[in-house]
């Protein structure tokens, strides 16, 4: 049998297959912070559809940190409840669920949040216009609190591990880069200084949730932005939390400011400029064929780095991003480029995946076409959680 099919463990946790997908978020929370029946049939498709471990969309430890509306707060013991929902579904299905825990930092938008956003040093995002104000310590000391406490309620809700969000250009990924903390602190300069607030977040969830609860990581391998976050750093970092007890690494990349980098593909201009000023559209017409380039896909796009990150480590590695052919997915784990094989667009489309690859042994199955459609609708308009391409005519009429 394939071992895609074959069980395989993080830390403590079993899981019956290597497919994990990959945290996506669902906008489909009330306004009040209740998630609704609808999030929980999403759950429940996609727990139906073989999958090992599911990653609902981050949990925002703060109303502060909230990079995307419409997608749950995990501040306060009320949501339990309803998580419980949730984890029971997925269990009752068969699948694992583990939490990913984020706070947005400069990524969130004031409007959104009702302030200023935050981040460790006022470096406006070239792409947002944002400039956000320096983080205090007092603030940075009741951030970390507040992903303890969250990773606790996850614990209490019946999730099988948590995730911590360092990736995608959010505030640990900006504590993490030399171009959003210039900070002459502690929390800045060395790169032993860059990751305390990510070790501190670490620390302050493993003395809540206890040593054999699975706490994960997913963090970019690089920024691929001048003075963001290398390799070589990443590997470091890879290397630090290894020792200090994480279970284990998802490699991803992207950070808002460089566009389309971490959900490479095409960009739907027609969606992404509707309800946006003269300014903002000519802004985008001047840095059209630089995002283009940047957002081009190549499958397995963050394949090299993951391997360079597996070679120094022997924590389970979770590799993301434009993984779609069957073959590169066996490639991947017959090669020891890594151990599991995640994947967030192809199962908003298909939430019956891995049955499907399951059943049929010989044919590739994923329809995604990487139209990026469902992130522009979902991460940037809000809209539901669901597939958003739109078949060609030739298509139809085939
Ligand atoms: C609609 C949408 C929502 C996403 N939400 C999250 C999220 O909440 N947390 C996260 O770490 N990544 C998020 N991602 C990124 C994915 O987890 C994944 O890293 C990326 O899409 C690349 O994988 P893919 O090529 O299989 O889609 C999101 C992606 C999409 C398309």
């Amino acid at each position: 049998m394939s071992k895609l099919f074959t069980p395989s463990k993080i830390g403590t946790l079993e899981l019956k297959n290597r497919f994990v997908c990959s945290a996506t978020v669902e906008c489909l929370v009330s306004e009040d912070n209740i998630i609704t029946d609808k999030y929980l049939k999403v759950h429940n498709r996609l727990s139906k559809g073989g999958v090992g471990l599911i990653i609902p969309g981050n949990y925002f430890v703060s109303k502060s940190g909230v990079a995307v509306a419409r997608n749950l707060v995990i501040d306060n013991d009320k949501v339990i409840d309803d998580l419980q929902k949730l984890t029971s579904i997925a269990h009752d299905n068969g699948s694992r669920i583990i939490a990913q825990l984020n706070h947005g930092g400069r990524q969130c938008s004031p409007e959104v949040i009702g302030q200023t956003p935050l981040s460790p040093s006022s470096v406006k995002d070239s792409l947002t216009g944002i400039r956000p104000i320096e983080i205090k310590t007092e603030e940075i000391k009741e951030t970390i609190k507040s992903f303890a406490e969250a990773a606790l309620r996850t614990k209490q809700a019946g999730f099988d591990g948590v995730q911590i969000n360092a990736a995608h250009g959010y505030l640990i990924n900006q504590f993490l880069s030399t171009r959003t903390n210039r900070r002459k602190d502690n929390w800045g300069g060395s790169l032993e200084n860059r990751m305390r607030f990510l070790i501190a977040i670490y620390e302050g969830i493993r003395n809540k949730v206890g040593k054999t609860f699975p706490v994960l990581v997913k963090i970019n391998a690089q920024d691929n932005i001048k003075k963001g976050v290398t390799l070589f750093e990443s590997i470091a970092l890879c290397k630090k939390l290894e020792s200090i007890g994480i279970d284990a690494i998802e490699i991803s990349g992207g950070i808002k400011e460089t566009g389309f980098t971490t959900t490479k593909g095409d960009i739907p201009e027609d969606i992404l400029l509707t309800n946006v000023n003269m300014l903002k559209r000519m802004l985008f017409k001047f840095i059209r064929g630089k995002l283009k380039k940047a957002a081009k896909f190549q499958e397995g796009y963050h394949l090299s780095c993951a391997t360079a990150i597996k070679n120094s480590v022997s924590v389970p590695i979770i590799l993301v991003g434009g993984i779609r052919r069957r073959e590169m997915m066996e490639g991947i784990l017959e090669n020891g480029n890594a151990d599991f094989v995640s994947m967030s667009r192809p199962f908003i489309r298909q939430p019956n995946l891995v049955n499907k690859l399951l059943e049929k042994p010989d044919s590739e199955c994923i329809a995604c076409v990487n139209c990026n459609r469902c992130t522009v609708e979902i991460t940037v308009n809000n809209k539901p959680l669901r597939c958003y391409y739109i078949p060609q005519k030739k298509e139809v009429s085939k």
